[in-house]
């Protein structure tokens, strides 16, 4: 990767200090400015990332002439108009998970990219660990024969605000978009064609967000998936992949740094693959790989993935008649 590529991060929260943290790993990689919309926030991180341009809105941020990706770090509501202001600037776009609230949006961004000309991806980071690439070439050679089954549980216990973005309807808020899309884009990655089947139960809290999901899918040659996603409980979020011939198990399975292989009756074998840095440096170590080689989309990670993703996230609000507000104007 000779070629060097200027970063500009849009939002300054939670997420893009990993995210920055990451770069400053990256050869090449230049993180050159940041803004937010919250008076001070951009001072403060530029301050401690050392970033030379500090924007206090997103427009003057991607008209910055040096910039050639924008990342996108603020709550899911935002990632449409935003990774939209970007490629109206001819910025290439790395958007975080969930892409964005809906398929509809997901499908208008991929075509102005498209247009445009412009590289787009999902900041899916688990599909870029080295670990996970690892998990998925093993089971590509079918080490614990045909995969029949998967069952992942991702549930975090935040605490109940309605304002911020985990309980909050306005942002986006609910388990789907921001945890459920970690195993259903790993149960993806597993079987590549989305399931033909979903059932699905969701505890819809009083703030109007789903609290927490249990889905179960049936894919193409009657393989399934068990799935739960909560912002109210805790359960170890740990993976299984199941085979005909035995099974893989993957703790921490958005953040995999090891996974133990059972085969027939035998201990299991651990293979460990330590991430470096903060993880987040391997996505965009992808972007800059993809721009190094004129690739508008990642071949990792594909744009109708992320689509198919979306599509099935829809579908399972449908089941428990959910729209994020910005859906009903
Ligand atoms: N890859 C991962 O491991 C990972 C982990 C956590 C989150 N995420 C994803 O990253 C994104 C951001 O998550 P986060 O936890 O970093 O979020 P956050 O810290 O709550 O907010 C991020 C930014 O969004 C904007 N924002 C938040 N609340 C807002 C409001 N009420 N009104 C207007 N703007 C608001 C702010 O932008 P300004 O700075 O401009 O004010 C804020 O700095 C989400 O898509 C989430 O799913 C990814």
């Amino acid at each position: 990767m000779d070629h060097k590529v200027n970063w500009g991060i849009i939002g300054c929260g939670r997420i893009a200090h990993s995210f920055a943290k990451g770069l400053k790993v990256i050869p090449n990689a230049s993180l050159v400015a940041a803004a937010s919309q919250t008076s001070g926030k951009a001072a403060a991180f530029g301050k401690t990332f050392n970033i030379p341009k500090i924007y206090d809105n997103y427009q003057n941020i991607v008209a910055d002439s040096e910039i050639d990706v924008i990342y996108i770090a603020t709550t899911h509501n935002f990632h449409f108009d935003q990774a939209m202001l970007a490629l109206a600037h001819g910025k290439h776009v790395l958007c975080e998970k969930a892409f964005t609230i809906n398929a509809h949006q997901a499908q208008k961004l991929i075509e102005r990219a498209k247009q445009k000309k412009l590289f787009l991806m999902e900041a899916m980071w688990t599909r870029f660990l080295p670990c996970t690439i690892k998990i998925l070439e093993l089971v590509e050679t079918k080490i614990v024969g045909d995969v029949v089954h998967f069952q992942a549980d991702l549930c975090k216990k935040f605490p109940k605000d309605p304002d911020d973005r985990f309980f909050n309807p306005n942002l986006g808020g609910g388990s789907l978009l921001d945890l459920g899309v970690y195993p259903i884009s790993f149960a993806s990655f597993i079987f590549k064609n989305p399931p033909l089947k979903i059932m699905s139960i969701a505890h819809i809290g009083d703030t109007g967000v789903d609290e927490q999901v249990s889905y179960l899918f049936e894919y193409d040659k009657g393989e399934t998936a068990q799935l739960t996603s909560s912002i109210i409980t805790v359960i170890p979020p740990e993976a299984t992949i199941i085979g005909t011939e035995g099974y893989i198990k993957v703790p921490n399975f958005t953040r995999p740094t090891k996974f133990l292989i059972f085969r027939d009756s035998s201990t299991p074998k651990t293979i460990e693959v330590p991430y470096q840095s903060t993880g987040l440096n391997y996505e965009a170590m992808e972007v800059m790989k993809c721009l190094s080689e004129g690739r508008l989309e990642s071949d990792t990670l594909p744009l109708t993935q992320t689509l198919e993703t979306m599509k099935l996230m829809d579908r399972l609000r449908s089941q428990w008649n959910l729209k994020y507000p910005d859906e009903l104007s």
